[in-house]
């Protein structure tokens, strides 16, 4: 369905620790871990993985640094035929995370961005040119001229561009305009507007900010279990979500922006696309962990 896609995916590659417990310790308590284990990660890599495993073509391009934890996410992504070229070796430490994850299965990560934040902003840009992709989706967990260079060649060329606002933080939409897609979840649009989207009218003035400061086509927020919205400038839709049994949240959202995008390219109705995305992200949540819980096209056919 997506063989045909031709995605760049321009963003961070981290090592994910994964520290399981009832109940996230309050300051100065102690708790005892459940379990712990060491997983696949970083925004990028986990929306390259979402992609690749959707049947898509992709060109990973980041940097970590040649060290234990670098090799292995390489070896890792080479191995689910994700094209590496554009991935730079010569960071100072690889990208690591520390997921705390609690009974319910929702998360608090403390990033350490390391190589991701020594990013090449020219080599980045010439990968993705010379890679001529249809799809380009980047995240905010790199240093932030790569992001907008990035974005604003994307568009220059055509490329359908997809901006995902994770992690929360303030950024200067202003420099990067017309991309055709910009998605933030609940406290990323908060970072981004100063307005928690917790009812329909904040979604809507959030949405407004956004679209007025990107000049994105298409406002897309991630609300957890209340599924996502939709602004076109004209209408606000909320697309609801998929009813699921929540194991784990980390990575909902990568999965959530790359099903959305590739569905997006492929028939060009946006409505479809957030749906696609509601129903990948549902089964995100249902797994532990960020790359492993990424699901294949016919997963997502069959809800
Ligand atoms: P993370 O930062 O943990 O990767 P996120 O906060 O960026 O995730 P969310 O808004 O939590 O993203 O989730 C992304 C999408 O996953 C939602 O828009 C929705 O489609 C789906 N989703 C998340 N939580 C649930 C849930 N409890 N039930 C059903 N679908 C969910
Ligand atoms: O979006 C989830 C990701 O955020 C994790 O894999 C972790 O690496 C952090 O970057």
């Amino acid at each position: 369905m997506f063989s045909d896609i031709r995605a760049a995916v321009v963003g961070s590659i981290n090592m994910d620790l994964i520290l399981t417990m009832e109940k996230v310790p309050q300051l100065g308590e102690n708790v005892v871990g459940t379990d712990y284990g060491y997983a696949n990660g970083g925004k990028g890599a986990n929306q390259a993985t979402a992609l690749a495993t959707l049947g898509a073509k992709v060109r990973m391009i980041g940097k970590v640094a040649d060290d234990e934890n670098g090799k292995a996410l390489l070896e890792n992504l080479k191995n689910k035929k994700i094209d590496i070229s554009g991935v730079d070796t010569d960071g100072s430490q690889t990208g690591l995370a520390v997921i705390i994850l609690d009974g319910e299965g929702k998360n608090r990560i403390v990033v350490y961005e390391g190589a991701n934040k020594e990013i090449d902003s020219q080599n980045a840009v010439k990968s993705l040119i010379d890679y001529k992709p249809d799809l380009l989706l980047v995240q905010f967990e790199t240093n932030e001229d790569v992001v907008i260079n990035c974005v604003n060649e994307a568009v220059k060329n055509n490329i359908v561009t997809v901006i995902d606002c994770g992690p929360a933080k303030a950024f200067d939409l202003e420099k990067m305009q017309g991309a055709h897609i910009i998605s933030p979840n609940e406290s990323e649009t908060k970072a981004l507007t100063g307005i928690y989207p917790d009812n329909d009218d904040n979604i809507l003035k959030a949405s407004k900010i956004l679209k007025e400061r990107s000049k994105a086509q298409f406002i897309v927020l991630k609300l957890g279990e209340r599924g996502c919205s939709l602004w076109d400038g004209e209408n606000l839709k909320i697309i609801p979500p998929y009813k699921t049994n929540v194991v784990d949240t980390t990575a909902a959202g990568d999965c959530f922006t790359a099903a959305m995008a590739l569905e997006y390219l492929r028939s060009g109705d946006i409505v479809k696309s957030c749906d696609m995305g509601n129903k990948a992200g549902s089964i995100a949540v249902s797994r532990m962990g960020a790359e492993s819980s990424m699901p294949t096209i016919e997963e997502i056919l069959n809800i």
